[in-house]
């Protein structure tokens, strides 16, 4: 059994590329192995210092995880400012964490650009963030996108470089985990590429279906096939994608076979499309809905998943104190 753990920064709402990608297969794998989800509110304060309704995103975040299966009673599921452990980790290993690697990361530079009055210590300090969250509790696998591999990377040399340093065998250096062929890549609707939150193409788990109609009939498409069989373009690829994890096979063996002898209507396709997407939402942001009232709920989850969460983390950061020589008088 691999520890796995995935994390999601508390300002980033669920998209079905989220849906149907990653989050899909961990549903399915909190059952094999020992997995800890958690919302990485701390990391959002690098780009949002002041940020309008931290508790309101956290929440929000929660309740999607939840909503779309995630089982707090199986899984671990929490947040990571209730571990205080992790804040202590992170100080620890910004020792042994050099400006030069982390003025060179990917992220690092993006984020500067994107943000130059507000370059922090905390943006560049963030993959150490991020190897305490996953070395605190030994992960094995962390399944990250494309965008994070380069933090898993540090996150590796961190690992290797703390059992060095202190001469010892005690942390696992944490392996990416892609899924295989088991991650289905969902693409936007702006016609290329995949669905993400940054590219502003994404239909969310907790859009009204006016929303997702609307974002649906606005898609990419092209002028047609003029001729039978014709190849099809990136854009109307991307829409039949999406049909595949929605729509049945009935109607997309129909639309496809419209498309080969050119009578295809895109409106109709898109009207399909976007029907089988509320029909697909509706009951997730309706449980992401119900969820959110019940604070209650909410509550006991999050300490659940705190309490499991430190059980670990303590132990990690007793065993780290003692390795680096820390001692009581
Ligand atoms: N950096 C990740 C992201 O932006 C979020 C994250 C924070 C994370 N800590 C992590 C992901 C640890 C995996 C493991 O998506």
């Amino acid at each position: 059994m691999e520890t796995v753990l995935s994390g999601i920064r508390s300002t980033g709402n669920l998209h079905l590329g989220n849906y149907f990608g990653a989050l899909k297969n961990f549903i399915r794998m909190q059952h094999e192995h020992n997995c800890y989800f958690f919302i990485a509110d701390y990391h959002s304060l690098t780009t949002h210092p002041t940020p309008a309704d931290l508790h309101g995103n956290v929440k929000q975040v929660l309740a999607e995880y939840l909503a779309s299966g995630i089982d707090p009673e199986i899984a671990t599921i929490y947040i990571q400012s209730d571990l205080p452990e992790v804040a202590e980790l992170y100080l620890l290993l910004n020792m042994n964490a050099y400006i030069g690697e982390l003025e060179r990361t990917t992220t690092f530079k993006d984020k500067i650009r994107n943000q130059p009055d507000n370059v922090n210590a905390g943006l560049l300090t963030y993959p150490v963030l991020m190897a305490a969250d996953i070395i605190i509790h030994n992960a094995s696998k962390v399944p990250v996108g494309k965008d994070q591999e380069q933090n898993l990377e540090m996150a590796k040399k961190f690992a290797r470089r703390f059992n060095h340093m202190y001469g010892v065998e005690y942390f696992t250096e944490p392996a990416a985990y892609n899924f295989g062929e088991n991650l289905v890549k969902i693409p936007g609707l702006d016609g290329t590429g995949k669905m993400g939150k940054s590219e502003g193409n994404g239909i969310y788990l907790c859009d009204p279906d006016k929303e997702i109609r609307k974002k649906v009939m606005r898609a990419v498409t092209d002028t047609g096939p003029t001729e039978p069989n014709s190849p099809i373009s990136e854009p109307v690829r991307n829409l039949f994608a999406l049909m595949e994890v929605v729509s049945d096979h009935d109607a997309i063996a129909k639309f496809k076979e419209d498309y080969a002898n050119c009578t295809i209507r895109y409106g109709d396709l898109k009207k399909h499309l976007a029907e089988d997407i509320c029909k697909f939402v509706a009951p997730i942001r309706e449980r992401i809905e119900d969820i959110k009232n019940n604070d209650v709920y909410l509550g006991r989850v999050a300490k659940m998943g705190a309490e499991k969460a430190r059980e670990s983390a303590s132990k990690t950061i007793r065993e780290v104190r003692e390795i680096i020589g820390f001692k009581a008088f």
